[in-house]
């Protein structure tokens, strides 16, 4: 993983528990993706302004609007040239892996692999979650150690075990292209490119990649009742239900009454990381980021937008199947001391032995029912 920047921690923590007051107020307007946190800081920006019209960028059924940073509204300009930023193996040192290598259209923008090969097919210990929606989240990453998605976009280069090149070295090869010297020109206006200028492309790009109008966006905010299966309208109950004992998903997977994301800003722990033989934990997850105690074992609430389609589960793709996601939960998560105190909840003693399977089937019918449109992506 990569080294975080001096001062990184303590700004991500600040800021983080600022937009957690926020959401604890209900107020989604503080959910814009922090601003003015990238990661070159105040003096530069705004040097960089796309010069194109800004596009308004019309999320399907189910989603809220999309807010962007002050100083990148979208055009159509850096959106196509972040598509192709996006697939550009020239990112990597070697010029073999690009973005899309390990995030792929057809999975959901995941990797249907645990674990995403990157330069010399070296591994992570974690597994490449989807980006169809990542517009909406307020932290990037399982620990949450990117700040918006222009923030985001530096990491990856830089990782070792991913593309295992430097900013600048990307900086270089593509100012060697005409064709980009053309494109960013056309973009931004004269001027070197920057990978300040790069990752704003690339994250005006992530945004339009949303997904929405699922049968359950059709049946809960559509208005129609036809659009799930009775199993799925079951399913959709027992995932709400947040009495002491119920299921209980809703109180971090969240549905609001405009929209869902089916995640929220904090971490949890919900104990994927514990190994059951030894009890330790293999990935400390968003302590890595606060080092605070409690935050052992905590990881970003992953959306389930799409969930069908984008297998393996969890930060460290451990889990294969939805049904077996939901016997997860069903046990209650694994024992730990920083075990969410939300979690033994969906160990889900309210329901009767007798309708356990019943109750199981009708979760996965559930989240079958998130499978949104893809995004217009060409
Ligand atoms: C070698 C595989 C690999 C490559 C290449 C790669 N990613 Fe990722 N990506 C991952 C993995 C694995 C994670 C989760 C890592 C973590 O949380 O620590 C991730 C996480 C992300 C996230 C966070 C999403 C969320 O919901 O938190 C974004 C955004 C993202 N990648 C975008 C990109 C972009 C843009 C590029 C190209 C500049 C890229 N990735 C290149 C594997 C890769
Ligand atoms: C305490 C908060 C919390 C509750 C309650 C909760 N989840 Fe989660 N969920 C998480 C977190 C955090 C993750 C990521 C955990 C990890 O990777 O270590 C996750 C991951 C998942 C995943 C994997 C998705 C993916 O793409 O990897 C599924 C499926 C899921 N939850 C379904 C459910 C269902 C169904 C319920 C109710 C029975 C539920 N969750 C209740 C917090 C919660």
């Amino acid at each position: 993983m990569n080294q975080l920047r001096p001062g990184f921690a303590a700004l991500s923590f600040v800021t983080f528990a600022a937009t957690v007051a926020a959401w604890a107020a209900d107020d989604w307007s503080a959910f814009a993706p922090p601003h003015a946190r990238a990661p070159w800081g105040p003096a530069e920006a705004g040097s960089s302004m796309p010069i194109g019209k800004p596009v308004t960028i019309k999320p399907p059924l189910g989603l809220p609007p999309v807010s962007f940073p002050p100083d990148n509204p979208p055009t159509a300009e850096t959106i196509a040239l972040g598509r192709k930023l996006f697939r550009e193996p020239l990112f990597s040192k070697d010029g073999t892996v690009s973005c899309s290598s390990c995030h792929d259209a057809k999975s959901g923008y995941s990797d249907a692999r645990q674990f995403s090969p990157g330069v010399d097919s070296k591994l992570g210990g974690r597994h490449s979650m989807t980006l169809l929606n990542s517009a909406y989240h307020l932290t990037q990453f399982w620990d949450g150690r990117a700040l918006s998605l222009e923030d985001q976009a530096q990491f990856p280069v830089r990782d070792p075990l991913e593309m295992a090149h430097s900013l600048v070295g990307v900086e270089r090869r593509l100012a060697a292209k005409p064709e980009y010297v053309r494109l960013f020109t056309q973009a931004f206006g004269p001027g070197p490119i920057t990978y300040e200028k790069v990752a704003k492309c690339i994250a005006s790009y992530e945004r339009t990649l949303l997904s929405g109008n699922s049968p359950f966006d059709r049946y809960y905010y559509g208005g129609d009742k036809t659009a799930m299966s009775a199993s799925a309208i079951r399913g959709l109950k027992l995932f709400q239900d947040f009495t002491l004992d119920g299921p209980n998903c809703i109180s971090c997977h969240r549905i609001e009454e405009k929209w869902a994301t089916f995640t929220e800003p904090r971490f949890h722990n919900t104990g994927v990381s514990v190994n059951p033989a030894t009890n330790e934990m293999h990935d400390l997850g968003r302590f890595h980021v606060t080092q605070a105690k409690q935050d052992q074992g905590g990881f970003k609430v992953v959306t389930l937008r799409n969930v069908a389609i984008t297998a393996p589960y969890m930060h460290d793709g451990s889990i294969k199947t939805l049904e077996e996601a939901v016997e997860f939960y069903f046990q209650g998560g694994r024992k730990n001391p920083y075990l969410s105190g939300v979690v033994p909840h969906a160990g889900v003693p309210n329901i009767p032995a007798a309708q356990r399977e019943q109750a199981k089937a009708d979760l996965v019918a559930f989240m079958k029912a998130l499978t949104g449109t893809m995004p217009v992506d060409k």
